[in-house]
Parts: C-alpha cells; structure tokens; sequence
C-alpha cells in the first residue's frame, strides 16, 4: 500500500478515487470511510457490522488490499482508489463471474456480510485465479458470516475459475426440486440491498436511547427542558411520560409486560429510560453522561437461585416467585418406570446465554404521515410489530404501516420489537422522520439472548436397550421481560424426549424472572439447550447398558404409528429412522477409526465420534399461526406473488415462489414477488419456528391451485389442461385443441388484477390438556448429525473434523437452500457447543463474543431424506431450526467418546474441558482415555 498522510482535525475537502471515479467529499479527515461511502456516496454495499474491525462486513479495497473500512479515516487515503462491493463488477479478471458463483452456490443468505466475503475473495482472486481450500480461509478469515456456516462462500470462491454462468428456468411444473439460484439474490451480490441503516430520509433526525448502567435502578430525571434548551439541535427528549396509548407490548399478547420506557425503575441494564432526538450530528457528539438522570443502583437477581429465593424481590410484583410460567407434558408413570428398569443414566446440565449476532445491528426510520405512521426497519414479523406500535401509540392497527428492510441476519431476534416503539413515539410526536441505528454494543446488551438453562434429567431402560422413562426439568432464565419465555416452556416438554418413544415420561420446566436483558426466541427455542441434556443422558445410557449409541438411537426412534409423548400418532412423515439410518456406514467406519487413531497414538490429541438426533414441531405450539397468501395474475400475463413471509436469509422469497409456481403450474420467472410490506402483502405471521415453507408454502400452494382453477373455469377447460402465460395473452391447451385470449379484456378486480386467488393455510394442532396431551403441530422435522473430532487433552481444545448431518425435509424444494440452513445451523450448533457464551455487562462486542469463523468450520456432508408430511406442500417440513439443535450433543457426545469426559456445563470451552478431564482421571486413576 502507498505511504499514508497523516490525520489532520480540520473538515475539509478530500479527493478519492472511488470504484474508478474521482469524488469529491467534505468530510473531517478522521471520519471512517465507512461512513464516507455510505453517507456521503450512496454506496451502502459496504456493511457495518460492528464498526470495530471485528467483523469485516465493511472489508474494501485500498490500492488493490483489503481494509476494514470502519478503521481507516478518509484522511489517510485522499487521492488512493477505494474500490467497494459496486465497484467490483468491473474489475478483471473476476468481471462478475464471482458473484454468479455466490447466487449459484446459496453463498449468500442473509447477505450482510456478502460484500466484506466478495471484496475480500476479489482480491485473492486478483493474485491467485485458482485459489485452494486452504487459500480461500485464509484470504476471508477477517470475514465473518453468522448463516452460512461459510462452506458454500468457499465453494463458490474456489469455483470461479472452473465453473461457467448461467442457469436456465425450469419449465412449467418443474420449479420444486431444483437448485435454483435465490430470486432475491441480485442484489445481495451487488451491494444494493436495502437494509435498516441503508436509507436516510431528507431531513430525518436521530434517536438515541439512554440506557440503565445497572442490573437494577431507580431513576429520577433532572431539568429536561433545560437539557433540550442548552443543546441547540436537541429537538425532544422523550420518556414514558410520552407513550399516548398503553405503554405495554411483548410479543405474547398474553404475557405482555415491557414499557417503551422503563417507569422509574429500570429492570436490567440497558433498558430504556429515555430518548434524546435531534439532528445527526449533535446526538451523535452529546456524552450520556451528561443526560440529567439521577440513578438509584439496588440488587439485582441476576441467576436463577437469586430469583427462586424465599423472599426474593419480585420482579413484576403478579408473577409470584419470580416464574413467568411453566410447561408441563406427562404420561405413564415415571417413578414406577424408573424404579423398574434395567439401566437408569442422570445427570444435570447447564448452558449459558448466547448471543445472536445478526451481523446487521437493528435499524431503521419512522415517518408519520397525517395520522399514519410508516416505519422502515429490519423485522421477522411485521404483522405483530403493527399489533404492537398500533397499541402504544393508541391507533387503529390500520394506521400502522410497517416496511420490512431486508434482514442482515435475524435468528429470532429481530422477532422483538428494538428500534421501532422508539422510532414510532418520536416520529407520531415531531412530525419528522426519525432514524435509529443500534451499535454493536448497544445491539449486544438490550436485545435478546438464547434462554440459559439448567436441566435436571434421568432415563431408564431395559437391559435389551429399550427406553422406558424420562424424567427431565428444566429451569430456564428468561430475564426481565417475557419476550418468548412462555414459547420456550411451552416447547420444551413437548420435545424433551427427543424423537423417541419413551411410554413414560415427565417434562416439567419453568420460565424464571432475573434482572437480565430479556431472553428471547433463538433459533430452537429452547429446544438446542434441551437435547444437550437429553442426547446426552441417551449416550450415558446406551454406554451404561454396552450397546452402540447410535444403534441405540435406531432401536427407540420413532416411527409412524408409535405414539409420541403428547399422545400423537402421526401415521405418516416420521423420518427419524431414516436419518440414523443413513449415518451408518459413516459411523461405523468413522468410530472404528478413531478408536485406532487412539490406540496408536501416544500423544494429547484424540479422536471422537458422537451422533445425536432431534425432532421438531412447525410451527406455533397448539396455537393458530396462519399465513395468507394473495397471487393476482397480471394483465400483461405476469403474476404477482403477494407473500408476507420475511425472508431472513433462508430462502422462503424464493422456496414459497417455487411452490406456488409449481402449484399454478407456470414457469417461475412469470413471478413477481411482492413481498413482506403490511400495505401490500397479507399476513404470513412471523418467520421463526420453522413455519414458512410449511405453512406460507402451503398457503401459496392453495392460491396457485386455485387460481389455475379461476383461469381454467374460463374456458371450461378440465383440471388436466395445460395453460401457456404469454405475454397479454394466455393459451388454454387441452385435447390438441387451443384457444387463447387477451387479458386485456378481463376486468380489474378490488386489487387491480384480471384475477386474483387468496388462500390461507393454519396447520391444524390441538389444544394440550392439563398433563399436556395432544396434538401441538402438525408437522415434525427430523434428523440426525454425526461429528467427528479431535481433542487436545493436555489444551482442551477440540477441532471438529466433520459433520454428517443427515435431514427429513419432507421434500427438498431447494435442495441448495436446504443444505445452506443445514451448514448455518451447523455453525451455530458448533458454536453453541465449544465457544459461545454471553455474560451480561462483559465483552459485549464482536472481538471478546467470539462466534464460529471460517477455519473453525469443518466439512458438512449433508443427506437430504424426503418422507412426505401428510400436509405440507409437495410433502416438505422445516428445517431452518431443526439444523442447530444435533450439531452441539453429537460434538459433546464425541467429546465423551474420545476422553470419557461427560461436558455438563456448555458451552465447553478449553478451560471447562481441561478442569472436567481433570477431574475425571483424579477421581478415577485407572480410566482409559478414549
Ligand atoms: S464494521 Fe468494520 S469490521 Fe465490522
Ligand atoms: S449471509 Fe453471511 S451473515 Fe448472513
């Protein structure tokens, strides 16, 4: 890189070369260029993540090099060339072949760190055309990604030299199956997608929050007016004294309990007492410190014995004992059923917070307009945030209407409300619009975390390895307020026996009040936690009774007439047998290679093989949870696709278009999505619980059918006939015979279509009784992972070798998107098991938070298993939580088999393994390692 000038304070006029342009900016020379290139330019491709160097989402290129663009000043690289995700295009020898690569491979999902991954292989490829595996990881290590689990970024990087373009569309009819490149792809690879922070409305102001610095306070305000009076730019300071309708939202209806504003006590750090609005650059130069609020600090609960104490504060005075609910599923008789069996394993587990770390932090605007708010933001559930703004502000729901920006990563997070009550109260009371941009500190302390958990379990079984009972609770600690805790009580004894058939069976669990930032739904909800514990305790006793953990596994699976432990018979769909099936050979060989890895080797590291399976419900549990989809066909033949399902990565733009295609019986590309906007688009509900495919997928399945039928009826032509959408002009082909006719001579309906088809789709469940007997979904996804690793004894550390993930989808739409929500989940799982933890009021950034990297990454083999569901669309199910909850037992579980170390508190890091091998051969000298 050229020599660099030296920083001068002064603001002042700075020429760039800027993706081959000269520009011009004024800016101070110690702005980051980030900012340069967002702001000033428009060139909001280049992400900030973190503005830290932590996380390269704004990686560009600096004379050729890639640079963390948040830590370079504009100051430095006047009259340099910058050349940002826009630029990338032109740049031979890549000339857009790599980002074809990216929309072929599914290597962009989210697509929030995209352009950091494009910039940073561009500039490998520039020196290298033919770059190895190894070359890949090194060159994008500085980048990280939270959904892919990077496999598919590194195929598609090494495949760029080999691989040509393009990709046909399918035919009509033949969209379902096929690979097909994400139809809201474009755009991820080119640097134009719109995410919160991406747009800034002429004239708009900036809120901030002022946050509790303490677990538990009181507070009393100081002189506002003399605050707004002194600092001119200031234009508000709002605070609960300004919510106009009822300060009380939470995503349960039920459960609501969470003020925009905290009223005089603030319940865990970093809650809202107050916002400063104002312009820009004034809000962003004011000190918090200097905010006139006096604080009170008291005790908080911050654990879940704290809470459960006798005479412990209560932290919503009518939730006695400090529990927000319980979940309760019973049938037989454990106690007699343990008491009986052959074997019985125990044990006790405990997992701590972790941290979601969408690489987009929360973000967005609000406008009011007359007496309607607009609110620009990134969101998984629009329809609920609508419900939601329409009750704090005290309007009809109809005068809320909320944008769903694209979605930097979500993972349930973004399923709670952040920068929006704010947004909102600002915008409905200054007439202005107001922006909001969380930090990544901020983002990490006031938003929500995976529930810790600490589980208590027992199994038992007969001698011939055939389980009879589980008894298993579970604490959770769901903070402050109740975001999805009764969710994941709910959930959890639902699945605590894993897919298995367990006749007697007792799953008690509590959702307990602390003094943290409220823990939410993560990717699971609860249930990751649980199979820890659970598939854990199936090894142990598998061990206990000398039989095989995986034919263990295969000898109690369920299948399709056994009864689950709510009481379901499913009848059809239950894949699980088939997922442990197809690690077989791979288990057998894998096991007996590690076992002679470690007979021979004489040094710390060793090998282990561990496998664990899992189920999971679509959906709500015994609850409605509809989606409605609208298709209206277009006069000029095009079809509009109106679905509301945000699409956070995962691919439900493109997966619930190729249903509905397929169901109309069209190609594809006649599509035009209209997606997510509550003004345009029906309500698909939230996008978490693995519910889009399954149930907005089943909706668009419905509309397309009946929409087929709309146009066959006008010509009276047969169910069997074959329809051609031309353009003005559809052609009814049925017994060679055709007719066509224009649709310009159809008349427009209410929703300016020549015809339109609306169906909606609610999975049918059953209410649970009081000993949770029922039907809670009507779907179950199954799998089964099998790992492979190597651990250091003497550092603790554990190296994943490999991943088989083995999944019942049901029917693979898009097998690419599939197997891409299979390695994020892998990578989640992986870190959820060896690294993540999140401790409140420490480390709260992306440089101590520390989430799986590329080269952390193993090889995931994934094997796609299709046993219809008897409901589904084309027979699919979920899979986008089912992928995260084997990967961390079947880690754990290889752990044991390489050391005979049973991991109990999660995640395990060196530090725990080392103390748990320790005392492990302390407290029996003459164990085997292995
Ligand atoms: S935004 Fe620059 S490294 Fe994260
Ligand atoms: S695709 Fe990488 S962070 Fe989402």
């Amino acid at each position: 890189m050229a020599s660099i000038a030296p920083i001068s304070e002064t603001k002042c006029l700075l020429k760039l070369v800027v993706n081959d342009r000269e520009v011009s900016v004024v800016a101070p020379p110690a702005q980051r260029i980030s900012r340069v290139l967002r702001e000033q330019l428009g060139l909001t491709g280049t992400q900030v993540g973190c503005d830290a160097g932590d996380c390269g989402a704004c990686t560009v290129l600096l004379d050729g090099e890639p640079v963390c663009a948040c830590l370079v000043a504009v100051g430095q690289v006047e009259n340099h060339a910058i050349t940002t995700v826009e630029g990338l295009k032109s740049r031979p020898p890549i000339l857009g072949r790599l980002q074809g690569a990216f929309l072929r491979h599914g290597a962009a999902q989210c697509g929030a760190c995209t352009p950091g991954m494009l910039v940073s292989a561009t500039a490998l490829l520039e020196r290298n055309a033919s770059p190895s595996e190894a070359d890949v990881m090194d060159a994008l290590g500085g980048v990280l990604c939270r959904c892919t689990g990077y496999r598919k970024i590194v195929d598609a990087v090494v495949s760029v030299g080999s691989e040509c373009g393009e990709t046909s569309c399918p035919a009509a009819g033949a969209s379902v199956g096929q690979r097909l490149v994400r139809l809201d792809g474009k755009c991820k690879v080119e640097g134009t997608e719109i995410y919160g922070a991406d747009e800034i409305p002429t004239g708009a102001l900036t809120l901030r929050a002022i946050r509790c610095p303490y677990d538990r306070a009181r507070f009393r305000f100081g002189d506002l007016e003399a605050f707004v009076t002194a600092n001119a730019g200031v234009e508000a300071i709002l605070t609960a004294k300004d919510v106009p309708g009822e300060d009380c939202y939470g995503v349960i209806p039920r459960f609501a309990d969470q003020p925009v504003f905290a009223h005089e006590e603030a319940r865990y750090r970093g809650e809202a007492v107050a916002a400063i609005v104002g312009e820009a650059e004034v809000i962003e130069s004011l000190d918090p410190a200097n905010f006139p609020v006096c604080w009170e600090d008291l005790p908080g609960l911050k654990t879940i014995d704290e809470a459960l104490a006798p005479g412990a504060p209560l932290i919503h005075p009518h939730r006695a004992d400090n529990v927000l609910t319980r979940g309760r599923v019973v049938r037989g008789d454990v106690e007699k059923a343990l008491a009986e069996a052959d074997a019985v394993a125990e044990g006790e587990f405990e997992t701590g917070f972790v941290e979601h770390a969408c690489i987009e932090p929360e973000a967005g605007f609000a406008t009011r307009i007359g007496d309607r708010i607009e609110i620009q933001a990134c969101t998984q559930s629009p329809y609920m945030d609508r419900a939601d703004i329409a009750k704090l502000l005290g309007i009809p729901a109809e005068a809320v209407r909320i944008i769903p920006t694209a979605v930097g990563g979500g993972f349930g997070t973004k399923l709670d409300l952040s920068v929006q009550p704010f947004l909102a109260l600002a915008a409905w009371r200054l007439r202005r619009p107001v922006r909001m941009v969380y930090s990544r500190i901020e983002s990490i302390i006031c938003t929500t975390k995976r529930h810790p958990a600490r589980m208590r379990c027992r199994a038992g079984a007969t001698k011939d390895g055939k389980l009879l009972a589980l008894d298993f609770a579970a604490d959770f600690n769901t903070g402050a307020y109740s975001s999805w805790g009764p969710t994941v009580a709910a959930r959890v004894p639902v699945h605590a026996s894993g897919p298995y058939a367990v006749p007697h069976y007792r799953a008690l669990t509590r959702a307990i009040h602390t003094n943290i930032v409220p823990a939410g739904a993560f990717r699971g909800f609860g249930v990751p936690q649980m199979a820890i514990a659970q598939e854990q305790l199936y090894d142990d006793l598998a061990i206990r009774l000398g039989i095989d953990p995986l034919e263990f596994r295969i000898l109690n699976a369920l299948d399709n007439q056994t009864p689950t432990v709510t009481g379901q018979v499913m009848g059809e769909g239950v894949g699980i047998r088939a997922c442990f099936e197809a690690l077989n050979s791979r288990w057998n060989t894998a096991r007996v290679d590690a076992v002679e890895f470690n007979a021979k080797t004489s040094g710390p590291i060793r090998r282990g093989v561990g496998v664990a399976g899992m189920w999971y419900g679509c959906g709500n549990t015994s609850l409605p949870n509809p989606s409605t989809v609208r298709i209206g066909l277009k006069r000029d033949g095009r079809i509009a696709l109106h679905q509301g399902a945000i699409d956070i990565g995962q691919g439900s733009n493109t997966i619930v278009t190729q249903i509905c295609a397929d169901a109309l019986y069209a190609p594809i590309d006649c599509f035009d999505l209209v997606s997510g906007d509550t003004s345009i688009t029906p309500d698909c509900g939230k996008t978490s619980a693995s519910r889009q495919t399954f149930v907005t997928g089943k909706a668009a399945h419905m509309a397309g059918v009946e929409l087929r039928r709309s146009i066959l009826r006008l010509t009276n032509a047969s169910e069997d006939a074959v329809i051609d959408f031309g353009e003005r002009t559809l052609t009814i082909r049925e017994g060679g015979k055709q007719r066509s006719f224009s649709l310009q001579d159809l008349p427009l309906d209410k929703y300016g279509y020549a015809l339109t088809a609306e169906q909606t789709f609610d999975p049918p469940t059953s209410a649970l009784d009081e000993n949770g007997q029922g039907r809670p979904y009507a779907v179950y996804g199954f799998g089964a992972h099998m790992a492979e690793i190597a651990i250091d004894v003497e550092l603790g550390t554990v190296r994943v070798l490999k991943i088989v993930a083995a999944h019942d989808v049901g029917r693979a739409i898009n097998p690419t998107l599939i197997e891409g929500q299979i390695e994020g989940g892998v990578a989640q799982g992986l870190g959820m098991a060896l690294m993540e933890e999140f401790f409140p009021g420490k480390g709260e950034n992306l440089h101590d938070y520390l989430i799986p990297t590329i080269g952390d990454i193993p090889p995931v083999e994934s094997i796609l298993i299709e046993d219809p569901s008897w409901i589904g669309p084309f027979g699919a199910k979920g899979v986008g939580e089912q992928a995260v909850i084997p990967t961390a037992p079947a880690i754990l579980n290889a752990i044991h088999h390489a050391t005979g170390v049973r991991m109990r508190r999660i995640p395990a890091t060196p530090d725990r393994i080392r103390e748990a091998i320790l005392a492990h051969y302390s407290s029996d000298p003459g164990a085997t390692r292995g």
